[in-house]
């Protein structure tokens, strides 16, 4: 039985790799403390096909690839054949249709009548139902692109007379800048289908973020916020991670295992299995639900790592 931890990388990532100093050692020396072969396997578009004959050996694949970096898309070609593999039987996780169904932001949508939601939720699928969305928007509003990551494609946006909008990109180091709704759209255009939720304020109490295992909380980080706070770039905060028996994040864990985590499935028709090995939901004051991330969640807390990987061998057994 062997494992395939999969990154992505350049050939200097894979020489590193093969010299034995890949990334993700930690979760590569875990697996081996669980009695696993674990193998990095360092991903790119030039070299799908040697990684797909790679996931041929392996019983499963614990996948860690951002769907944008770079300023690129970077899962279309992955993404098959990581549907490829599991149809043969490795087990993949995070399965792509699980990333779209969990870890898109339109599962803000998809939730929204449940109590983690800010409510007054919309969802524009078209350029059309974009301008219309904004043309009616009365305060500041939060935009985001359905698949996105580091702030890519989230902006806070509010009516500044006319059709003029004040936007500010929740990318590090973005300024507010007034735009008319054309050059507004005209950013959006790569976009696909965008959430649109209300601001929350999101200080003083920052953001929590719940590390999942499958349906059970497996840690905690806590962020203070910057992004969409203030019109000039201010100083990025620290992400700190703490175990899942941190007393000060009890509350929230449990609300997300017992009363959303169910509602969640039940609505998503997603079986706890079959959530990934690894996963976050983040959460904004309230508390109200930011996102959930499925495809890179990286990095996590310690206390994770052998639960995720103690999963991992489970759904090994099972096959
Ligand atoms: N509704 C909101 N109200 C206030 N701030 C928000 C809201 N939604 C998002 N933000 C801020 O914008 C940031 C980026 O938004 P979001 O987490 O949805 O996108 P992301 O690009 O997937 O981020 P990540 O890389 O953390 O996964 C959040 O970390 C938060 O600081
Ligand atoms: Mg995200």
């Amino acid at each position: 039985m062997k494992v395939a931890v999969v990154y992505s990388g350049d050939s200097e990532a894979r020489q590193r790799a093969a010299a034995g100093e890949p990334r993700y050692a930690n979760v590569l020396g875990e697996f081996r403390r669980q009695g696993v072969e674990a193998v990095p396997v360092v991903y790119a578009d030039e070299v799908a096909d040697e990684v797909r004959r790679q996931l041929r050996k392996v019983a499963a694949a614990v996948v860690w690839v951002d769907p944008i970096h770079g300023g690129g898309e970077t899962r279309s070609v992955l993404d098959p054949l990581l549907r490829e593999a599991a149809a043969a039987g490795v087990f993949v996780s995070a399965h792509p249709d699980i990333i779209l169904r969990l870890g898109t932001k339109q599962v803000l949508y998809d939730t929204r009548a449940m109590s983690w939601s800010s409510g007054d939720i919309r969802l524009y699928r078209s350029p059309d139902e974009l301008r219309r969305g904004l043309a009616a928007l009365s305060g500041p509003r939060v935009i985001k692109q359905n698949r996105g990551n580091g702030g890519n494609g989230t902006w806070r946006v509010e009516p500044a007379g006319g059709d003029r909008l004040r936007v500010l990109h929740a990318r590090r180091g973005s300024r507010e800048q007034e735009v008319s709704m054309d050059e507004f759209l005209a950013i959006c255009a790569s976009y696909g289908q965008v959430l649109d939720q209300p601001f929350v304020q999101p200080e003083p109490e920052g953001m929590v973020r719940c590390y999942m295992t499958h349906a059970e909380v497996v840690g905690f980080g806590h962020q203070h916020v910057t992004a969409l706070t203030s019109a000039e770039p201010p100083t990025p905060q620290p992400r700190l991670y703490y175990p899942p028996d941190q007393p000060e994040f009890q509350a929230i864990g449990a609300r997300l295992e017992t009363e959303w985590l169910p509602r969640m499935q039940a609505a998503l028709g997603v079986a706890a299995d079959a959530l990934p090995v690894i996963w976050d939901a983040d959460f904004l004051p309230g508390p109200v639900l930011c996102e959930i991330n499925v495809s890179c969640v990286s990095p996590f807390p310690d206390a994770a790592l052998p639960k995720l990987v103690a999963a991992t061998v489970a759904r090994i057994a099972q096959r």
